[in-house]
């Protein structure tokens, strides 16, 4: 990428303000997977789409997500203490883009969209490469978000691999699972934490 930001001082280092705008352009340029996630309160599926989804630690088996403070999924998440994920593959990206979109309206929202239930009662979309159930066992509050960490009570996977859907720079992409590099990279040393390469 040579297209200078938005705001860019100076050359190809170049300092840009420090504020919200800036963060966004310059963390967008981390590319990340998709996940849906999804809860249920009093019978009624509440779900979200969020990049915000790490692994944490293999023992016990805990993963987390951020929930901003403005979600409508966040007071219902916390309210049930149950949830799961998705990880969204590419044919996955209508539904992404509509859990993203704001003020959609609640009832009936996954109703368009293929799911199938996991054993905790949560939807779990069927356009996925994997599911875990999840209980949660801690909330932190950071800034305008909550970090919302779970252990994984149920995990799954369909038997064909798909293509993942990829976030970057504001836009979806696909990915098409074709390795740079046979090794993996485990010469960087085996204690960097769950989503090192080695889980
Ligand atoms: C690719 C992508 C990733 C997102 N990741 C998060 C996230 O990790 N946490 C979050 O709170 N919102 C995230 N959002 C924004 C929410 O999906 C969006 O605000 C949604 O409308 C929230 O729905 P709700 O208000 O019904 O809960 C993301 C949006 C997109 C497009």
């Amino acid at each position: 990428m040579t297209d200078p930001l938005p705001g860019m001082v100076g050359g190809d280092h170049g300092e840009l303000p420090l504020d919200a705008g800036a963060f966004r352009q310059v963390v967008g340029r981390y590319a990340t997977g998709v996940v849906i996630v999804t809860t249920q309160v009093d019978g009624v599926d509440h779900v979200m789409t969020a990049n915000s989804f790490t692994s944490v630690s293999l023992d016990p088996l805990l993963v987390l997500f951020c929930v901003s403070h403005d979600a409508r999924f966040r007071p219902a998440v916390l309210a049930s203490g149950a949830w799961g994920i998705s990880i969204a593959d590419t044919q996955a990206q209508p539904a992404a883009a509509w859990f993203a979109r704001r003020g959609r309206p609640l009832p009936d929202q996954i109703a368009e969209v293929p799911h199938h239930r996991g054993a905790n009662g949560v939807a779990l979309i069927d356009q996925a490469l994997g599911w875990l159930e999840c209980r949660t066992v801690a909330v932190h509050p950071a800034g305008d978000h909550d970090i919302v960490i779970g252990a994984v009570t149920r995990i799954a996977a369909p038997r064909r691999t798909r293509d993942p859907l990829i976030y970057w720079a504001g836009g979806y992409h696909q990915g098409t699972g074709s390795l740079l590099d046979t090794s993996n990279g485990t010469s960087m040393g085996d204690d960097a934490g769950a989503n090192d390469g080695n889980a």
